[in-house]
């Protein structure tokens, strides 16, 4: 039987041999045997600072890992990333959304030419714009000022904005109104304008392709919204609408001036665009100069990234320890546990960079891996997941990597508040790695036939991220911190991160049900036979 490429590295056997003789050491035995773990694994870097000496990892395993990085190409592969070669394979397309953060000046190429100048252009004309709209300079079709901006738009021409809105909701113009409109169920549409005044509202159309159906159809409902509401007044779509986009001819097709298009490209790739013109609502909301800052640490983690070496790189390292849970410990997620109110929607932002990059089974020349790939990412802000899912990683039978995200300084000082919080965090990590004996346990005076139910076994992973407070700059690097960390295991792998299939079938199915579901007359369905009874029962039950 032939084994994978991957597979067949001496770093990689290494590591499955490696695995067998450590795979029962427990991080108290690790911890016992070295005072110095806890400053020795942690790297401070690009302002961050990431204590990993919680995993179930010795000196060995980093450098199996390192070594296994070094076999990969991985350092072949950053820089193939940033030369701006074709890396997303199945798309014969670059990967250059690190050009969307480079300083004014700076050189990226894309097919022979230096992409930094169109960049900066579109960066100037999306601050012209914030500028204008959030001085009241710009005003609605009746000369009212806007004061509610829609975001519609779906995948990464939603998720970014959203989780960037509510990450930095502190610096963001409190007196506007910001929501967001991604599925197609109507009902997100009618919650997202209730209460306000059309003639207030601007709507962004984000959309790389600018044909997605949900967008394009909550698109068209805002319209009709609007112009419902402004007397069917043609003329107050220019001032309503603006586009973000890659396809300028269907953005004029759908009725907006293209002068209110702001442009990207196709080598940004859509979950990895929030710090494109998709980013516009949170410049609405936070203004250039913040949106600048973000785009400053985006490009500080960038440099990190590419410059700093394995055993101190931040994202090499996350990104390792994913492939050591994932491929020797059988992990299948990993749990990601911001201690900040604000990072709500970082979980739900981090589900798409992650799964829709790295969910994949072929390897970039087509062969069926025969090693697991990317994990199932999830999580909640701390301390809401204590209270719920926490009791499954502490003492269910899954092995969960845990990554800890916490601010040593809050944007909200109110009393013990923030002390509480942290000391939650700290325990956490700290239960999990080290849990408690069945000795100590007893020595509580517990019962005999209690003991098992309070014991906790600890030797459960993780890290924890110790930042200074969230600013704009700090989620930049966050963000850059994850995509390149996607992007280590991805390599690692051989896959291509950059493109997504896996969500066409599902599409075309859906466009063929439609009119299936939406005909006068009884339709021929040839689906199986469940497809087939669902249709008809949704049929008879809507009354058609
Ligand atoms: O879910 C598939 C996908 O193509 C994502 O990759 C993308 O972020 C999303 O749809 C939205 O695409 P668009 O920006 O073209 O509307």
């Amino acid at each position: 039987m032939t084994v994978s490429a991957l597979r067949a590295l001496p770093a990689w056997m290494a590591l499955e041999k490696h695995y067998r003789q450590i795979k029962d050491l427990h991080l108290r035995q690790l911890f016992a045997e070295d005072g110095n773990r806890g400053e020795r694994l942690a790297v401070q870097a690009a302002g961050f600072y990431l204590d990993y000496s919680k995993n179930r990892i010795t000196d060995e395993t980093l450098t199996l890992l390192l070594q296994l990085a070094s076999e990969a190409g991985l350092r072949g592969h950053i820089d193939a990333m940033f030369r701006g070669d074709r890396i997303n394979v199945s798309e014969n397309r670059s990967v250059l959304h690190v050009a969307l953060r480079t300083p004014r000046g700076a050189v990226v190429m894309h097919d022979g030419q230096n992409v930094v100048p169109e960049v900066h252009a579109v960066l100037d004309k999306m601050a012209a714009f914030a500028d204008r709209l959030r001085s009241g300079a710009w005003r609605g079709h009746t000369g009212k000022r806007i004061r509610n901006v829609i975001n519609i738009g779906i995948g990464g021409s939603d998720l970014g904005p959203v989780m960037a809105y509510e990450a930095l909701r502190h610096y963001s113009a409190r007196e506007m109104v910001f929501r967001f409109v991604s599925n197609v169920d109507g009902t997100d549409f009618a919650e997202a304008v209730h209460g306000l005044d059309p003639a207030e509202t601007l709507f962004i159309v984000s959309s790389k392709t600018f044909t997605t159906l949900e967008t394009m159809t909550n698109a068209h409902t805002a319209r009709d919204w609007l112009l419902a509401g402004l007397n069917g007044a043609q003329a107050a779509i220019a001032r309503h609408f603006v586009a973000v986009s890659t396809n300028a001819q269907e953005v004029a097709r759908f009725g907006i001036d293209t002068a209110n298009m702001f442009g990207f490209w196709d080598w940004v790739g859509g979950r990895y665009s929030m710090d494109s013109a998709i980013g516009l609502s949170t410049m609405l909301a936070v203004g250039p100069d913040n949106f600048r800052a973000m785009l400053a640490g985006f490009h500080e983690m960038d440099e990190h990234f590419r410059t700093a070496p394995f055993e101190r790189n931040l994202p090499v390292l996350m990104g390792l320890l994913s492939v050591w849970y994932t491929d020797f410990f059988g992990a299948q997620t990993v749990a990601v546990l911001p201690y900040d109110q604000y990072l709500k929607r970082f979980p739900a932002y981090l589900q798409q960079l992650t799964m829709e990059s790295n969910g994949k089974h072929v390897t970039w020349d087509g062969a069926t891996v025969d090693y697991d790939t990317g994990p199932i990412y999830w999580g909640e802000p701390g301390t809401n997941g204590q209270h719920s899912f926490y009791q499954l990683i502490h003492q269910g039978t899954r092995l969960i990597p845990c990554d800890f995200i916490a601010f040593a300084r809050t944007l909200n000082p109110l009393g013990r508040h923030h002390d509480m919080l942290l000391a939650n965090v700290f325990a956490q990590a700290e239960a999990l790695a080290f849990g408690k004996t069945e000795e100590q346990v007893k020595a509580e005076g517990t019962p005999g036939w209690l003991v098992p139910h309070r014991l906790f076994e600890g030797n459960r992973p993780s890290s924890t991220l110790l930042l200074d407070s969230l600013t704009p700059a700090t989620l930049g690097k966050l963000v850059a911190l994850y995509e390149h960390s996607v992007f280590t295991q991805g390599t690692i792998w051989r896959i291509d991160s950059f493109d997504q299939w896996g969500v066409e079938l599902g599409k075309a199915l859906a466009q063929r049900i439609l009119p299936e579901l939406e005909s006068s007359v009884q339709p021929e369905l040839d689906h199986d036979s469940s497809t087939n009874e669902l249709i008809r029962r949704y049929r008879k039950l809507k009354g058609g």
